[in-house]
């Protein structure tokens, strides 16, 4: 089974409108390019009309891991992100199943959304198996390259966290690659991680790959 059909073989429908103006935003690359600012900042206030603190879970897929948040923290707020909208879909199915207040969806490829971030309007980020980047078409949409780091350093609040899981040990010696050249963030040792590697943070990813026996790399970075 390759990497990347899971998203693919996923039997999902439309959600239903009302569930859909609740849940799911669709942020057209050309429109965000062209004109971000008639887009709503990622923030609290921008998405959510309150102050509670957000968490983004950038490359969310079917937002396992943000409906699990949510509903485990209903005194924050938390917003999925996958630039692929089929996953998406299921993601708004659960988190309508279950009611959840405090949880959006966005599509949208995150280095374009970055932008819409305002400076310090994030507590917690997290980039959870992100895609090997096999193929050349996905170079472009690569999430572990210098904007990350960049617009995490910018965008969380200091002493929030950026974390980061893979079984890519080439994907992590990237990661640790362009630390340097941020030194807004700071690497945590794992005493100080936030939270526990879990079956909370367990996603269909996480068990699969863990299954089949390969390594889990955990990183958490921290905004000084
Ligand atoms: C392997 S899945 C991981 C899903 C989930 N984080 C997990 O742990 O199970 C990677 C996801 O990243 C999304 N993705 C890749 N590039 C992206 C980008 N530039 N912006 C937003 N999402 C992206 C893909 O569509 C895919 O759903």
């Amino acid at each position: 089974m390759g990497r990347g059909r899971y998203p693919a073989r996923l039997q999902v429908s439309l959600p239903p409108p009302d569930v859909a103006a609740r849940y799911l935003l669709i942020w057209p690359g050309r429109e965000v390019y062209a004109s971000p600012e008639s887009f709503p900042p990622i923030s609290s206030p921008g998405l959510f009309g309150d102050d509670k603190p957000l968490e983004i879970d950038i490359g969310c897929a079917t937002g396992e891991l943000a409906c699990a948040l949510a509903e485990a923290r209903p005194e924050a707020n938390y917003l999925g992100v996958d630039i692929a909208l089929k996953p998406l879909y299921r993601a708004v199915e659960v988190a309508s199943g279950r009611d959840l207040p405090n949880v959006r969806f966005l599509q949208s490829d995150m280095l374009l959304a970055y932008g819409r971030i305002p400076v310090e309007a994030l507590r917690a980020a997290y980039v959870h198996f992100p895609a090997p980047l096999l193929r050349n078409r996905q170079r472009k949409t690569r999430l572990v390259a210098p904007a990350l780091l960049a617009q995490m350093s910018r965008a969380l609040m200091p002493g929030g966290t950026l974390s980061f899981i893979t079984d890519q040990p080439d994907l992590y010696a990237e990661l640790l690659r362009l630390l340097p050249a941020t030194p807004g963030l700071r690497l945590r040792d794992s005493a100080e991680h936030e939270l526990a590697l879990s079956d909370l943070l367990k996603s269909h990813y996480h068990r699969r790959w863990e299954a089949k026996g390969r390594q889990i790399i955990r990183v958490e970075l921290e905004k000084r």
